[in-house]
């Protein structure tokens, strides 16, 4: 009973398929690199400039029919080899690992190498059995320097365009970020897109900008370091401070400016005139900040000593001015660091400092 089951099953298969134990099947077995499931096909995704390997076994191959490795991309179909040889011996090879195993191996592979690599076996006329692999080519970005802005200075209120652009497969997607603290001029942390664009440059848009060209196969990264040229601003803490006469008064403006004020750009002038002498002017830039004190100290205060002091400071981008008004007081100011001072101190004082310096010198040395 159940011999005849197995008969009729074998009886129904053979009829409604007939000669299916003899079917070639064909498939590929190997591919190098691997085969992942991509945009709903079989594919292959290789580095440009690499090598790629499919290899094609087939069983029950009809007696005569060669196997044939064909590459299709829209309505393109070029012939890779003709069963054992390849058409192209540059670009193909083929060999044979085993007795049904036809290998395809595919060098230095370029954008145009893209496409569907088809192994078949001819049937009967127009009628194949086939496999197939999609091979897509990748590349990893590379900045391209003619479309890519290298550092940039310009003045304050212009225009910035910075540009960034690589090459790479699939197309590089461009990032900006912003070294330090990381806000980009239109706000946010992160822009997208060939271009930095700023409508007008501003002292805080100075610093380091990153673009970031990133595809599947790797990135690439450029920093652009824009730097903004503005005019001189010249600020006191007070317009109008006091002191007794013989005491020590320090009179500070600060000066904020791209390039930096030199020595000789930075001026003190008391009613129209101007004060000169080095003792008087004191530079100090603290690095990195654009800025500048201009000390003046007046170290014991006299009655011609009061009015108003004016500050100037220039650059290349122009100049700024303030005043400061030194007004008399009865009683003794403290200066900036909060000591009162006269002349006769800041001398004791600096004897005593040179003592005790000498007398550590001496117990360090015994
Ligand atoms: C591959 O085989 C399928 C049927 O399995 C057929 O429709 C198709 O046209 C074949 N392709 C080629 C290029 O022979
Ligand atoms: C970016 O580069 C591509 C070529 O890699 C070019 O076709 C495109 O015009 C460039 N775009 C810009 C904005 O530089």
């Amino acid at each position: 009973m159940l011999k005849m089951g197995f008969l009729v099953i074998f009886l129904l298969l053979s009829l409604t398929s007939p000669g299916w134990c003899v079917d070639p099947r064909i498939y590929i077995v190997a591919t190098y690199p691997y085969t992942e499931r991509l945009y709903n096909t079989n594919a292959m995704v290789v580095n440009k400039d690499g090598d790629a390997f499919l290899s094609c076994a087939v069983d029950n191959r009809p007696v005569g029919m060669p196997l044939q490795w064909i590459w299709m991309w829209k309505e393109y179909t070029r012939s890779i080899s003709t069963d054992t040889e390849a058409t192209d011996p540059y670009k193909y090879q083929i060999d044979k690992p085993a007795d049904n195993n036809w290998r395809l191996k595919i060098q230095n592979i370029q954008p145009s190498d893209e496409g569907l690599y088809i192994c078949r076996v001819q049937l009967g006329d127009q009628q194949y059995a086939n496999d197939s692999r999609t091979l897509f080519i990748v590349e990893s970005p590379q900045i391209i320097d003619i479309y890519t802005s290298s550092d940039t200075t310009v003045k304050e209120g212009d225009p910035v365009e910075l540009r960034c652009n690589a090459s790479g497969r699939p197309s590089p997607i461009i990032t900006w970020t912003r070294l330090g603290d990381g806000i980009l001029p239109n706000g946010g942390r992160e822009q997208r897109g060939y271009y930095l664009r700023i409508t007008a440059a501003q002292a805080e848009h100075r610093g380091h900008y990153k673009c970031i060209a990133k595809n599947s196969a790797g990135q690439d990264v450029r920093v652009i370091r824009l730097d903004v040229k503005f005019h001189p601003r010249v600020t006191v803490v007070e317009n109008r401070v006091y002191q007794a006469t013989g005491y020590l008064k320090e009179l500070v403006c600060q000066v904020r400016g791209n390039p930096v004020p030199t020595e000789n750009q930075i001026m003190w002038s008391k009613d129209d005139s101007t004060l000169q002498g080095n003792s008087f002017l004191v530079f100090e830039n603290t690095f990195g900040s654009n800025t500048v004190m201009m000390k003046l100290t007046i170290p014991r205060v006299q009655d011609q000593d009061f009015g108003r002091y004016t500050c100037l400071a220039e650059n290349s981008e122009g100049a700024d001015t303030t005043y400061i008004d030194l007004m008399r007081s009865d009683t003794p100011t403290s200066d900036r660091k909060g000591v009162i001072r006269s002349g006769a101190v800041i001398l004791t004082f600096s004897i005593t400092t040179l003592l005790m310096m000498l007398s550590v010198l001496l117990l360090h040395l015994c």
